[in-house]
């Protein structure tokens, strides 16, 4: 693997612990001004000092995000369908390599759909996009939607698609969490991270959500609506760092929520790459 490419994995990956902790604020791409995330410039300051990478669209990224933000990026380069249709599979690259590079992302992230109408384009698209990540040093991160399809979050189906994306080249691949996730991990010979769905009906649930990926086997989070609708972001932004890097307990996380909400830290420093 070439320097620039595993460059990029160590700026996502933390060396420390190996896992990473990225903030997806990305769903507007194709659910338009979601809950919590209307103001994506509002949504993202507070919280970009403490993810290890923030994934989200180049039209975000330019108009919400300030320059001197020094959280690696992870773009979403893939799109074209919304919420209106039906089947939300029909998506194709909207995002050239190119700007990829000019806007300096550390990862590029495009969405699979095993098992829908478009699954042979999406899959497609992937190939393209890695052949192009490879040719640029900039990693690729397949999103194994499930789109409308919620009851296909089972081990074999995710087992599946995130092989899949792993077999065509995907260095990291994004998926669900899932009873028998395990099987989900020893399948895939590339790093997985998990989503969180739909915003969970406590911090606590999705704290143990993450929780039981880590334990898994999952390298880390790429978690949006859990955190942002949450009441206390920053806090539970701090406790999910706490289980994805110090393995913490749910206890322990909850306990650092607490904390965070009755005496909030300021953000570290970063140094820009
Ligand atoms: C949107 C995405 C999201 O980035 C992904 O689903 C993670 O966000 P959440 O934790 O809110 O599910 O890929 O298509």
């Amino acid at each position: 693997m070439d320097w620039g490419m595993r460059n990029r994995l160590a700026r996502m990956f933390q060396p420390a612990s190996g896992n990473s902790v990225m903030l997806a604020v990305d769903h507007g791409y194709f659910m338009g001004p979601t809950r919590r995330l209307e103001k994506p410039a509002e949504t993202i300051a507070p919280l970009a000092p403490y993810a290890d990478a923030l994934a989200l669209t180049r039209g975000v990224l330019r108009n919400c995000v300030p320059p001197t933000c020094a959280t690696p990026i992870v773009l979403r380069v893939s799109g074209g369908v919304t919420v209106l249709k039906e089947d939300l599979s029909d998506e194709a690259i909207t995002t050239g390599i190119a700007d990829a590079a000019r806007l300096n992302a550390c990862a590029v992230a495009l969405s699979v759909f095993v098992g829908a109408p478009h699954e042979h384009s999406s899959l497609v698209n992937l190939g393209t996009l890695v052949d192009q990540g490879e040719a640029a040093s900039i990693p690729v991160l397949a999103i194994t939607a499930v789109g409308k399809e919620l009851e296909k979050r089972d081990a074999r189906y995710l087992a599946l698609a995130c092989r899949v994306s792993a077999e065509l080249g995907a260095h990291v691949v994004k998926t669900y969490y899932c009873e028998d996730f395990g099987k989900v991990v020893e399948g895939c010979p590339v790093p997985l991270v998990v989503a969180g769905g739909p915003k969970l009906d406590s911090d606590r649930a999705a704290l143990e959500l993450a929780h039981h990926a880590i334990a898994d086997g999952a390298k880390g989070i790429d978690m949006g609506r859990n955190i942002w609708q949450s009441d206390h972001p920053v806090a539970m932004l701090k406790a999910l760092r706490s289980i994805v890097h110090e393995r913490a307990t749910v206890r322990e996380a909850l306990d650092v929520l607490e904390a965070e909400r009755a005496h909030p830290t300021p953000p570290p420093v970063r140094v820009a790459v």
